[in-house]
This record gives C-alpha cells, structure tokens and sequence, in this order.
C-alpha cells in the first residue's frame, strides 16, 4: 500500500472565526480554498479523518489469522490484524515500549506472533503483551500487562470491509452506514473477493480526484468511446439527442452518502443507444468497450455470456436485456456462485454508484465491483493517495488470491491501467492546476452533480463541529 507522507503539524483556525471565504460551500458551487489550501487539509486532519468511519481496509488483505495489513492517514498509522476467522482487530501502529512500527505494509506474523524489530517485545493477536525483555527493569518491576497492551481502535467488519475509527468512544457504526446498509448487502458486496488493486499518487486534492467519479455527465468528453451521441454533441456539430448520461438519476442521502443509478432506459433491460444494426451485436459491442476499458464491473468472463445468445430468439414479452440477466443467474447457478438480489431495484442500480461518507466509492455490477478510495497525501493539498478495486464473485471451490495492492505512478500511468480509468486519470491533474488560477468557486450541475455538493456539506458538519 502506498503511505503517506507527513502531515501537518500547526494548529487549524479555530472554528467559523478562522473560516475564510474561499472554504465555503455555496448553493450552487464550491469554494476554490477547499481544494488547495493546506489549512483547509490540515483541518480536514484534525476534524474530519480522526472522527469519521472510515474503510480502511478489504478482509481480501487479510484472509488468514496472522495476516496483517498497516492503513495510513496523515501520519495515523493502524495495523488490521486477522486474530481468527470471525475477528479483526485494529491497533495503532506503535510499540508501547519506544515507539517503534510494529508493522510495515502487508504480510503474516510469523506464528502468529507480533514481535517489535526493536527490542524483541512481543504480542499475542488479540494485543496482550507476552514478553518484555528484562521485565523487570521496568516500572521498578510493577509493570502491568495493561501498560504494555497494544492499544485498539473501533473496527467493525462489514460487507467485507474493516470500517475503524479513531476515537474510542465513536458514533454509531450502524448509524452512519444505514442510508447504504441494504444495499451493499442486496449487492453482495460481502462476497466478492479480490481480483485485482491498484494505487496511485495523484497530483490533485483527494476531493478533486474522486469527484471526478462522483457523476456520469462527464462521460460526453472524458470518455467519448462510451457515448456515440454525446462524442458527436461534444466534438462535433450535432445539435443534440439522446445522451446516455440522460438516463442516469442522482440520490443524495444522509451522513453524505450518495448514489446514482440508471434510469429505466438503460442497456440491462435492452436500451442500447443507437438506431439499426444488430441490437445483440451493438451490446455485446458496448459491453466489450467496458470490458477491454475497464477490466472491472462488466468482465471479459459476461461478455462470453452474452454472446450466448447469439441466434436465440428474443422470446415474445421478453428483452434482449432480460434474457442477458437470466443467462448471467443461469451461470452463477451453475458455479454456485453468489449474485446480486434479483429486485427491480436492484437490477436498476446495476451500473450506477454507491458514495460512502467521506472518501469510498462502491460501482457495484452483476456478481463483480469497482471501488475507489481517495486519501489526502500529507499536508500537501496537491496530492492524495488514489485506489482502484475490482472485486468479484467466484465459483464455489475456487480461492481468491489475497489481495496486495500493485503500485502504479502517473508516469506509467498507460501501462498501468486500462483506457476509461486513463482518461479519468488524465483529467485530474489539469483539474487541479486550473483550480489554482484565481478562479472563486466551481459551478455544480443541480442534479447532475448534488452527490458532490451534499458530501460537502456533510463535510462541514464535520469541520464545524
Ligand atoms: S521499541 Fe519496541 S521493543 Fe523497544
Ligand atoms: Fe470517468
């Protein structure tokens, strides 16, 4: 996993008297300051990060008891401990005795114990010390075990992630997570497992970086590939028409979440934009584009599915999309493999996007899943730390492999990730530079942009506490 870097050390403004303008979060846009002033991160640290569930990891980096995984924020740094099948424990990554990181990246204790590099103490998994050199040195040799216990924070398991906290007392996990709870579960999202985990170090504020997945009306110009009509609106002189982004809907919800979904006219119940041709060979078409562009949501492995259907008659009061679904549930019956509920509602949310408080994103599909997380990089309001997921459902009897995050650089940015995340990726660096050019505020679209706005307005919530 990438670290990051420092955080900084000064005091934030003290509450709405050192509250500049420029931090403000307008009615219809917000303000520049929030993005690129270092006091505004530097508050963020003090007042939302170290008081707000966050994912700090997949179970997948953990799978078995002894595994460890070691997530940072700022300069906070917990290690994920698998203690056995049922339990995972978060501890602040410090050894009681001087200090030293008891753990570095991803990886097994050896016998499942924790041993400090330093001066050899050692813990049990559950965080109970069981050796202290010379014990008796210490504390005129009244040490008690509680002195020397590693110290725990809140975790709470859920939907296969670990959710931590890092006040000892924290607000309600069940609280926060319900506006989302029913469906990452509806989603399965519990049971994908790893299939492959990217970072990257951005040049750009982490809020710049993941709004730039918070809303589909950028499809048009950043991925043109993916709208025939909005390429032809956008770079060409088509005076309008159907774009896809149109039949996206937008749900902003509270503690600042959000979502958004398509509409009725999507193409998993047979809307595929375009006029003749071969309605199956135009999806398999499409989907292939999000396939080769992604590797993630719609897979090579449904593509195959798809084509399936090739010289089967659409039956009469079906669709072409229908019958997509049904051969997609055929095979994950046949591999014993789990799905997402088969609802309406949650067969129209396929393709859309869950934001969860303050900083993970979760584009669920049918049985496979990307997920995005955004950390801010140090005190530098110009870098975060970016992540990419795919996760999906596999056939009973097959093991995942664990899950180790593979860095990439926007140097080689290219090689590695595939078309759609590179033309995101492009994008946010420019849109990070431009916010430094004088300018006051962005402008939000109402709708198509208010999961946006409400998570900043939850963000105050925070930072006006
Ligand atoms: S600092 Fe860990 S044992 Fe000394
Ligand atoms: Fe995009």
């Amino acid at each position: 996993m990438q670290t990051a870097s420092a955080p900084p050390t000064a005091a934030p403004p003290a509450g709405q008297a050192g509250w500049p303008s420029s931090w403000t979060t307008f009615p219809h846009g917000i303000g520049v300051g929030r993005y690129i002033d270092a006091d505004f991160a530097r508050l963020e640290y003090e007042k939302l990060w170290k008081k707000v569930w966050q994912v700090a990891a997949r179970l997948d980096e953990i799978p078995q008891a002894g595994d460890y995984t070691v997530y940072e924020i700022g300069d906070q740094s917990v290690m994920l401990v698998r203690v056995d099948a049922q339990t995972v424990k978060a501890y602040r990554n410090a050894c009681p005795h001087r200090g030293t990181s008891l753990a570095d990246g991803c990886g097994s204790f050896p016998n499942q114990r924790i041993v400090c590099p330093f001066h050899g103490w050692r813990w049990d998994l559950n965080g109970n010390n069981k050796l202290v050199l010379d014990r008796h040195e210490f504390r005129d040799g009244k040490l008690q075990d509680g002195d020397v216990a590693l110290r725990q924070l809140p975790a709470v398991v859920f939907a296969g992630f670990v959710f931590i906290h890092f006040q000892p007392s924290p607000p309600s996990f069940d609280d926060y997570i319900a506006p989302v709870r029913q469906w990452l579960e509806d989603f399965a999202i519990g049971q994908m497992r790893h299939y492959w985990w990217k970072s990257i170090r951005i040049p750009a504020n982490w809020k710049v970086a993941q709004e730039a997945f918070m809303e589909a009306y950028h499809v048009p110009a950043t991925h043109p590939q993916l709208d025939e009509v909005g390429r032809e609106i956008v770079f060409g002189d088509r005076p309008g028409g159907e774009m896809g982004h149109h039949n996206v809907h937008y749900e902003a919800m509270p503690n600042g979440h959000g979502r958004f979904f398509a509409g009725p006219k999507k193409p998993m119940t047979g809307h595929v934009q375009g006029g003749s041709g071969d309605l199956l060979e135009k999806m398999i078409a499409r989907l292939s584009l999000n396939a080769d562009g992604m590797d993630a949501m719609i897979l090579q492995e449904d593509v195959e599915v798809l084509k399936t259907l090739r010289g089967q008659p659409v039956p009469a009061g079906s669709s072409l999309g229908e019958e997509y679904i049904k051969a997609l549930y055929r095979r994950a019956a046949e591999q014993r493999r789990p799905m997402p509920k088969m609802t309406p509602e949650v067969l129209g949310s396929w393709g859309g996007e869950f934001f969860l408080f303050p900083n993970f994103l979760v584009l669920p599909n049918a049985g496979n899943c990307e997920f995005y997380r955004s950390r801010p990089d140090g005190n530098n309001p110009d870098s975060c730390i970016f992540e990419v997921y795919s996760s999906k459902t596999y056939p009973a009897g097959i093991e995942p492999p664990r899950a180790r995050v593979e860095p990439v650089t926007m140097e080689t940015r290219k090689e590695g990730f595939l078309l759609v995340p590179q033309q995101d990726l492009g994008n946010i660096p420019r849109i990070q530079k431009g916010l430094h050019q004088g300018m006051r505020q962005t402008w939000l679209g109402k709708e198509q942009e208010k999961i946006i706005l409400n998570m900043h307005r939850e963000l105050d919530r925070y930072l006006k506490a």
